[in-house]
């Protein structure tokens, strides 16, 4: 596929981090963007560096009530999209393995059932923009988290496989379609988001450059985008050698030697 340029597109968790980075580098590419997340004032302060390419769509993706004011207003922005990038998320730790469901639920709202909530929105602008010469796409950020089991992230790694199934599922249903369904991994980047990471982040990568990798992957034509590869190989590895990560990794990485009962 070539330069991805004059394109529609909509992005959520466009307010920072790799969303934010991602509009700039496609606005810098001549794209219209529609921008979303819940900071309204955030959004509004992004539009100022290109009034003309931007447009502002604040929603909670999580929220249904939300999403179905979100999806009157994307109709008055646009009727037909090119691509759309589903970045918005959250991480919540379950640090001692307390199994606050409120949590879980708020970490599965923003990560999981935001991506289905997108997805319903963008779908008919999506297919308006289909012909015999363009696949529209719908991307999702998920994580390399989900490749194995990691300590803490009991609710976010799940979230995360959870939305590896759902686009695999939607993948094998438009297989028939003229939609393109691309599942982005990154590993570490150094965004708000992992700012309060207090252990190592291997790899940890900028934000602009978390973009760069993935739109590189979008014009390639990948279905599956996964950076850096000198985490992916290896935490793909071990996915599929469960027993070496549970027996060697984990136990050097779990903060838990002890079960409390809440
Ligand atoms: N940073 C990493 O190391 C890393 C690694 C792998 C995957 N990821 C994934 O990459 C994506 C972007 O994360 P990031 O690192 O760039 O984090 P970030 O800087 O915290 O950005 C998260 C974005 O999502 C938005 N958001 C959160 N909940 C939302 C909701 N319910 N409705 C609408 N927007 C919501 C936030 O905006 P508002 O708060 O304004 O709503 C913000 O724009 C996430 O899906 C994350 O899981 C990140």
């Amino acid at each position: 596929m070539k330069e991805i340029r004059d394109k529609n597109i909509w992005i959520t968790g466009a307010s920072s981090g790799v969303g934010r980075a991602l509009v700039e580098l496609l606005v810098s590419r001549n794209n219209f963007v529609i921008v979303s997340s819940r900071a309204r004032d955030k959004l509004l302060e992004l539009q100022k560096t290109s009034p003309s390419r931007i447009r502002v769509l604040d929603c909670d993706v999580g929220n249904d009530e939300d999403m179905a004011r979100a999806k009157i207003a994307l109709a008055e922005l646009t009727d037909q999209l090119d691509f759309v990038i589903a970045c918005a998320g959250t991480c919540e730790y379950d640090d001692d393995l307390r199994l606050d469901s409120a949590s879980y639920r708020r970490v599965f709202d923003a990560n999981f059932f935001g991506v289905v909530n997108t997805l319903r929105l963008a779908l008919p602008h999506l297919m308006r923009a289909a012909s015999p010469a363009q696949r529209p796409v719908f991307a999702a950020v998920g994580s390399l988290s989900s490749l194995v089991g990691f300590p803490r992230a009991e609710a976010y790694g799940a979230s995360k496989a959870a939305l590896g199934y759902f686009l695999d599922s939607v993948r094998a249903d438009t297989t028939r379609v003229p939609l393109r369904i691309v599942h982005i991994r990154p590993g570490f980047v150094d965004t708000p988001l992992t700012s309060s990471n207090d252990f190592s982040m291997p790899l940890l990568m900028s934000p602009e450059r978390a973009a760069e990798r993935i739109l590189a992957g979008l014009e390639a034509g990948h279905s599956q985008i996964d950076f850096p590869r000198r985490l992916s190989w290896p935490l793909r590895f071990l996915g599929c050698f469960r027993g070496l990560w549970f027996r060697f990794f984990a136990p050097k990485i779990t903060r838990i030697y002890k079960l409390r009962f809440h």
